[in-house]
Parts: structure tokens; sequence; C-alpha cells
């Protein structure tokens, strides 16, 4: 609950549907989650072409919103929303494929300690075994074309895909494994790098970020948790002045 509303006040890119895979022919949405509404985010992209904002040339704008009605092979890239101070989101590796198998992993850094769960999905939909690598290296096969791998470390980080007999084989995406307090990381904003240092730079200097964060959270605690408190202590003691 702590973790819900703090990400509430970050801002953040998002995309729907939640996988980083997509065939030719599909639709994706890309929203920019804002914090205030003022900042006006725009979503941005760099893809073979020069990078360049939605509406310009690819997707259709609205509010601080991207569409794209059919994606393309070319539309593979990294995404991220960019406000008009410059600022910069997390950003969104988004491969196209023009082939017949996706892999379907989480967009966002998964949490050490979390499991993590792959599904390799072709088109048309099937339900065949479906074999799952990793950097390269045979994981294992599974008849049911999902994998899941439990409580997951820094180890488990890398280039994943996945193929399906007769179907072939997915792109490769990355998946990124994060310990707990810096998946609010996941969703940086106000920062001036580049959408690829973004992250790099939080994890390697959490600090100033976090305890404020910290410093947020305990003031919002302070002034949540304990009038409740109080007023909870008044009610008890005037219930038990009263029966004597
Ligand atoms: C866009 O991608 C190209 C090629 O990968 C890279 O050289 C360039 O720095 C990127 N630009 C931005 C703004 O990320
Ligand atoms: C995007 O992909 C590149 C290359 O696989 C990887 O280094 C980078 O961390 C990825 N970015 C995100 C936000 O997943
Ligand atoms: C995946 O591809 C490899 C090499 O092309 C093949 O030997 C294997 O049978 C495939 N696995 C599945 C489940 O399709």
């Amino acid at each position: 609950m702590e973790e819900t509303s703090l990400l509430l006040l970050i801002s953040g890119l998002t995309i729907s549907p939640s996988r980083s895979q997509m065939f030719v022919g599909d639709s994706v949405s890309l929203s920019c989650e804002e914090d205030d509404g003022s900042a006006g985010w725009t979503v941005r992209r760099n893809t073979t072409r020069p990078q360049s904002e939605c509406g310009d040339q690819w997707g259709k704008a609205a509010a601080s919103s991207c569409n794209i009605d059919v994606v393309f092979t070319r539309d593979t890239g990294v995404y991220w929303c960019e406000s008009r101070e410059g600022a910069t989101s997390n950003s969104i590796n988004l491969t196209v494929t023009g082939g017949s198998v996706i892999l379907q992993s989480p967009v966002l850094p998964v949490m050490e300690g979390d499991d993590l769960t792959l599904s390799c999905q072709s088109k048309p939909p099937s339900s065949l075994p479906a074999a799952f690598y990793k950097d390269g290296a045979l994981i294992r096969t599974e008849s049911t074309g999902h994998m899941t791998l439990h409580q997951v470390s820094r180890s488990d980080e890398g280039l994943y895909r996945c193929n399906m007999s007769g179907y072939g084989a997915s792109p490769s995406s990355w998946i990124s494994v994060t310990c707990e307090e810096l998946t609010l990381m996941s969703t940086p904003i106000s920062s001036t790098q580049s959408p690829d240092q973004t992250f790099s730079t939080f994890r390697e200097s959490p600090a100033p970020f976090l305890s404020s964060l910290h410093l947020g959270f305990t003031l919002l605690l302070h002034l949540l948790v304990f009038p409740y408190f109080i007023s909870t202590l008044l009610m008890v003691s005037l219930y038990q002045r009263r029966q004597r």
C-alpha cells in the first residue's frame, strides 16, 4: 500500500497492452502518467529513424498519451516521456516482430525475490510447448508455454527469448531485476539525463532520491497517522471515563 501511494506521486511511461514485444498489426497505447497534470508530457521515441515526438510522422497524440493504431517493425525502438522543460521518464524498449512468436515479459524491472513469469505467445494463439532461453542458453522447455522463475535475483537479469515448434523464435527482450527499494526507480522523472541513462544513474546514486521519498513518506505518516492515532486514544479514554 505504501508503495502504491508513492508510485502514484511519481510519473512515468506505461504501455498498453502491457508487454514490450508486439506483432506487426497490433495497436499500442503509450501513456505518460502525470504527477500534477501541468507538466505537458509528450511521448518521444528513438528508432532507426531520428528521434521524434508522437504526432510527428508517427502515432496520434491525445493529451499525454500516444496511440499507434498499427505497428510495424520500424516502430521498434526506445520510448519515453518528456516534459516541456526537458525532464524525462523511465524508458521502455518496444520490439515489433514480423514473425509469429513473441515473449511476454514484464515491462518494468522485476523486484528481487519476486517470481517472474514468462509466456511464449504465437500468432495465431496455440498451446504448444515452448523453449525459453537466457543470454542464448536454453533454460528449459515448458509444455504449457509459460515459465516461472521463483524468487529472482540479480543473476536472473539478462536477455530472454523463446521459441515454439512450427512457429519459430521470438525477439529477445532485456529483463532487469532490481532490489525492492529501487523499484520506485521504475518511474523516475524530473531528471535531465537521457532516458537510457535514467535507470543506471538512479541505480548508482539512489540515496538522494530515496531519502527525499522517505522524508516525504515520513511526513505523510505524521500528517495522516498521528491525528488518527490521537483521536483513537481520545475516544478510548472518553469511553473509559463514561464507563466509570
Ligand atoms: C538514438 O539512437 C541512436 C542509435 O542507437 C543513438 O546513437 C542516439 O544516441 C540515440 N539518441 C537518443 C536521444 O537517445
Ligand atoms: C533496452 O534494451 C537494451 C539492450 O538490450 C538494454 O541495455 C536496456 O537496459 C533496455 N532498457 C530498458 C528500459 O529495459
Ligand atoms: C527451438 O529451436 C531449436 C533450434 O532451432 C529447436 O531445436 C527446438 O526444437 C525448438 N524448441 C521448440 C520447443 O520449438
